[in-house]
């Protein structure tokens, strides 16, 4: 099966909270995205406005950095996590998160290229550079069913 990508370009905080409520509104139970990107690229940021897409309350999704994991309760479980600090990866394992995402919760993980091999697939991975201060490139690659179906929004959206 193929799957899809897309590159979304931001030139600002409102086009960035756009991207993260198409998203959010497509998402589907059971899906687990991760963020890849250098420091300060916008990790969090596009967090929150996934979080806000699916009725987490503003100011509620924060980063994670110190806590590995951090739950958020709106239409959907919404699981926070930064990969970051991880000095065991094995650690990831005591999370549960494959029986989470069969629960229903969806996961989105900073940095998870750090933690991939103690990961399932991803269902979606998107790949943020900052070219300049202001402007963000999102690189949306699909994995699976949900993430194609993310895509096919955003690309419909972001016309
Ligand atoms: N177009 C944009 N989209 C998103 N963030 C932007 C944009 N332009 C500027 N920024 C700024 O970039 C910063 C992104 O910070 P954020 O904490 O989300 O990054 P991060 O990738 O989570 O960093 P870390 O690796 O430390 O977790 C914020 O200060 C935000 O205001
Ligand atoms: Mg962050």
């Amino acid at each position: 099966m193929s799957h899809l990508s897309c590159v979304v370009r931001s030139d600002g905080l409102a086009k960035t909270a756009e991207l993260g409520q198409w998203i959010g509104e497509a998402l589907q139970p059971g899906t687990l995205i991760g963020l890849v990107g250098a420091l300060g690229t916008g990790k969090t940021n596009l967090t929150q406005s996934i979080g806000r897409a699916v009725g987490i309350a503003d100011g509620n999704v924060v980063s994670p950095t110190f806590t590995i994991c951090v739950p958020h309760r709106g239409r959907l479980l919404l699981l926070h996590m930064d990969a970051y600090r991880i000095k065991q990866p094995e650690e990831v394992d005591e999370l549960g998160l494959d029986e989470q995402l069969e629960d229903g919760a969806v996961v989105v993980i900073e940095w998870s290229d750090l933690i991939e091999q103690y990961l399932r697939p991803l269902d979606l991975k998107i790949e943020i550079t900052a070219p300049s201060e202001q402007t963000r490139a999102m690189q949306l690659t699909s994995q699976s069913a949900k993430g194609d179906a993310i895509i096919a929004a955003v690309t419909e959206a972001d016309r």
